[in-house]
């Protein structure tokens, strides 16, 4: 009843605020209402609402909400923002560890224009840590997932309380027997000897007046790794035994605070969890569960004590970012059984995460579930396309092979708590008998839970397929930094992940991952400028993979952060560290050309010269610079990057391109797109190459050949250059090479190579061919990111009416709101939809050859020609 009561007071609280608010989705940090952060000038965005007119506005941030209602004192009040933006920064008193904020924005006559929004500050100085870092005192090579515990008596009333746990490793967190959150695999993966991560709970409701009992079982992630293959993760600098750190602060009614942490009163035992490996599996024996070993009144006697340990690095950072989830359920779509032992379960889809068995059977049944994502013609799990790089020992470690034994107490459930692994398959072997049937078996799909903010639709089954599986990848390949394939490796490959950045960034809400991970790439950069081709590393990687091509990560992504966010931190950020890479390739690129790279990786068949891509991506890198230097006002950097912008095309098209014939090189895919795509042929000559690129394209039948550089360019060189029903006729295409074809042999993910039947490079969960992703949105529905206004203040709308598609439709919730572009063509009539967000604008280009006939429209200021103001608009529009 009292729940009945709250929700309905607080039902009408909203209504009345939502009456007033003209702006919504109010995000500190780009998280919303976060806890624990500790960026001492947190970030504010918000939108206006579809149809409100965007005024001036100033932000107020107060500790006390009712204070928020009045604006009463110690209220920080922001400089008026124009109306233009969305985007302000905290300037005010310093924020105080711990200290919960509340902040509202209001117009210049200080009417309140939103709900109020919190933030909550956690860990500011080091010394706010009351805990110790803590272990059982074993060695890295001890297999046993430690259990700790400790119980304790709240002896007041609790009106919060929160917890902060710092981990070398990975946690789950557990308060009176009851886990503390959903996140999986926190923290995220970092370099941990540099910056290690903390997560903050609230767990006001987990605790209770009297007696508590607080819980921590830890395991490996990326911190110990045990497994071994080719990268050498086991022999990791940081590697060790995991480890945490944990403080429970808990405010009392009469206003004194309480710490509980983590220190030499904690006790450790083993737990049921015998090996954890982020790489391989997990192996767990029922047989060894403590019941109750998280509740107050359970007998610790034969636990051991506790011992310290250093903090893995002095930078501990809080964990601001979306966490991985289980996103999804799946159940199997089908089951094969071989025997009562042996059984194959089919979840129907290609997944990142885990899978979960439920079962009855004798105590000391061992259990394997082995994971793959296809079968062997006899309908077996065949692993032989992604074991290949793993080195094991003995045969104690299987690759993607969990262990489970059962207690014998009735119905048994095991899901893995500290890992994952790629697959669509699971096959059971049983040392005894067991009774298993369809259900047995789930999926859980795992990903850093980063919002969706982008859909297509269009006429096209397949077409909407590959987009389906675009999406699949990008998330199977999202934890907390972005992954080339969940399975073989789940390195954090940058060549796979710039490609993939703006398909990401049109379908999901990624900035904290890519934040993060940039910040990863300051940890790992030499001091020369130099990073590894994985970020993080456990060393490996400096050597081989890093050059521009790859590793321009470091200047592409804070690029395109800055263009599909209006911000510019990252850049600023990434400044310095851009400027050491690009002066690095210098160094060893007197001449302007840059032969250091891989090239245009697993190509259909034409070889393009690594100098060619190489020499671009350089290009790209200065020219990034050039505009930064630009944006933040360093003018002398401006003119010495674009000069060397200059001489790098000059040198690149003295030595590539034919003038009398517009070809570079031999004249392949990869070869003429780069240029085209990138921005390196002179101006005069662009419609030259691009027909010619029209041209080839059609003398290999309107198929791919290209690998992953050109896959970048192609569709786009295409599309941009007056070729877009050629591009559409490419991404369209159902046989081989191409995505369809991938599709129509039922893929529901991308492949790491175009044929089905490769013998190597054949993930079948990669996202490097993805940017097919990102492409839907700007080939088609043409929604591109204006330098002139980023964050999409303003919008290029260049819809593409292509041949053999009859209706296609895009949605990007960008952070000014919903844009929308779609269209239907009957004959030589389209009809376009378009809707502009509030406080944004748009730039609409139409195709060659097409004109407007009428315009229907909801807008709130009267269009110009060309200029759409927010609102919505039907065109219709003839040939
Ligand atoms: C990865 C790729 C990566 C490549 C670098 C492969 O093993 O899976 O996606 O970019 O190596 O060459």
């Amino acid at each position: 009843m009292k729940r009945i009561i709250s929700l309905l007071s607080a039902g009408i609280l909203l209504s009345s605020i939502s009456l007033l608010a003209q702006t919504q989705k109010l995000r500190c940090e780009y998280l919303e209402n976060p806890l624990g952060i500790d960026q001492t000038a947190p970030r504010f965005a918000w939108e206006f609402r579809a149809k409100q007119n965007p005024v001036a506005v100033k932000i107020w941030v107060n500790t006390d909400s009712l204070a928020l209602v009045k604006g009463r004192n110690n209220t920080w009040v922001s400089a008026n923002i124009s109306s233009s933006q969305q985007l302000a920064t905290y300037a005010g008193k310093p924020l105080q560890s711990f200290q919960k904020y509340y902040w509202k924005l209001v117009d210049k006559n200080n009417q309140t224009l939103s709900a109020i929004a919190s933030f909550e500050m956690g860990m500011l100085q080091p010394s706010d840590w009351k805990g110790a870092w803590i272990t059982d005192g074993q060695g890295k090579e001890e297999k046993n997932a430690p259990y700790f515990r400790k119980a304790f008596e709240a002896k007041k009333e609790i009106v919060s309380a929160r917890a902060y746990i710092a981990v070398g490793g990975l946690y789950e967190l557990s308060i009176n027997g009851q886990r503390v959150g959903n996140h999986r695999l926190d923290p995220m993966y970092t370099r941990f000897d540099r910056r290690t991560l903390y997560v903050t709970y609230d767990v006001t409701m987990h605790l209770q007046h009297g007696k508590n009992a607080i819980g921590v079982l830890l395991g490996n992630g990326w911190y110990n790794h045990q497994s071994t293959a080719v990268w050498f993760f086991d022999k990791a600098q940081w590697r060790n035994r995991p480890t945490f750190c944990l403080d429970v602060r808990i405010t009392y009614k009469d206003g004194s605070v309480e710490t509980i942490s983590s220190g030499k009163d904690w006790k450790t035992s083993e737990s049921p969890v015998t090996f954890n490996s982020i790489y391989t599996a997990e192996h767990y024996d029922a047989r060894l569960e403590k019941t109750g070993w998280n509740l107050p009144n359970y007998d610790d006697k034969t636990w051991k004590d506790v011992i310290y340990r250093a903090a893995p690095s002095t930078h501990i950072v809080a964990q601001a970012l979306h966490p991985i989830r289980h996103t999804n359920e799946i159940l199997s779509k089908n089951l094969k059984t071989f025997s009562k032992q042996n059984y194959v379960f089919d979840l129907g889809e290609n997944i990142s995460g885990v899978s979960s068995i439920t079962v009855k059977g004798n105590a000391g049944t061992v259990i394997r579930l082995k994971h793959g994502e296809r079968l062997l013609p006899d309908g077996h799990v065949d692993q032989s396309n992604i074991d290949v790089h793993y080195r094991p020992t003995d045969d104690k470690d299987p690759f993607q092979t969990d262990i489970f034994i059962l207690s014998g107490k009735g119905e048994e459930t095991f899901t893995p708590k500290f890992n994952y692994k790629g697959f669509q398959y699971v096959e059971v072997n049983s040392s005894e008998p067991i009774e298993l049937v369809q259900n047995s078996i789930k999926g859980y799909f795992m990903h850093s839970d980063v919002p969706a903010i982008g859909k297509i639709t269009s006429s096209n089954p397949t077409l909407n397929k590959i987009w389906a599986a675009t999406n699949r990848s990008y998330l199977s390949n999202l934890f907390g930094y972005p992954t080339d394939c969940p399975q073989r490796e789940k390195n954090g490959w940058t060549g796979d992940a710039h490609i993939a950045s703006e398909t990401g960034l049109y379908n999901f809400d990624g900035i904290t991952i890519y934040e993060k991970w940039l910040a990863d790439h300051r940890d790992e950069q030499q001091p020369n400028g130099v990073l590894p081709s994985i970020i993080p590393t456990g060393g490996w990687g400096y050597e081989w993979g890093n050059g521009p091509d790859w590793t321009s990560t470091i200047a592409i992504i804070p690029w395109n952060i800055y263009l599909f966010y209006g911000d510019s931190k990252l850049l600023k950020d990434s400044y310095e560290p851009i400027k050491r890479y690009v002066d690095h390739i210098t160094d060893i690129s007197p001449n302007g050309l840059c032969t250091w790279g891989l090239g245009d990786w697993v190509p259909v068949k034409s070889k393009t010269p690594v100098e060619l891509t190489s020499t671009a991506y350089y290009f790209v890198d200065v020219t990034i610079l050039a505009k930064a230097a630009k944006l933040l006002g360093n003018q002398s950097d401006y003119l010495k990057y674009s000069a060397l912008a200059e001489k790098i095309k000059k040198a690149f098209n003295q030595k590539y391109l034919n003038e009398q014939t517009g070809i570079y090189g031999a004249g392949v895919q990869t070869e003429l797109s780069v240029p085209l795509y990138w921005g390196l042929v002179p101006e005069a000559l662009k419609s030259k190459v691009a027909k010619n690129l029209a041209d080839r394209v059609a003398q290999d039948n309107y198929h791919l050949d290209v690998g992953l550089l050109g896959t970048k360019a192609i569709l786009n060189a295409l599309s941009e250059n007056g070729y877009a029903s050629v591009a559409y006729k490419v991404a369209s295409q159902e046989s081989y090479p191409s995505w369809g074809w991938w599709i129509v042999n039922g893929a529901t993910s991308l492949y790491e190579n175009w044929p089905i039947d490769a013998k190597s490079d054949i993930s079948m969960n990669h996202i490097m061919f993805g940017e097919i992703g990102a492409w839907l949105y700007k080939g088609l529905a043409g929604i591109f990111p204006d330098e002139q206004g980023a964050g999409f203040k303003s919008i290029i709308l260049k819809p593409n009416f292509v041949e053999g598609l009859a209706t296609f439709s895009a949605d990007f919730e960008s952070p000014r709101g919903l844009i929308h572009s779609e269209w239907e063509q009957k004959g030589n009539t389209v009809i376009y939809k378009i809707v502009v967000p509030s406080n944004a604008s748009a730039k609409v280009q139409l195709p060659e050859g097409y004109k407007v006939k009428s315009i229907n429209q909801k807008a709130i200021s009267t269009p110009q020609v060309g200029l759409l103001s927010a609102g919505e608009y039907t065109l219709l529009i003839e040939k």
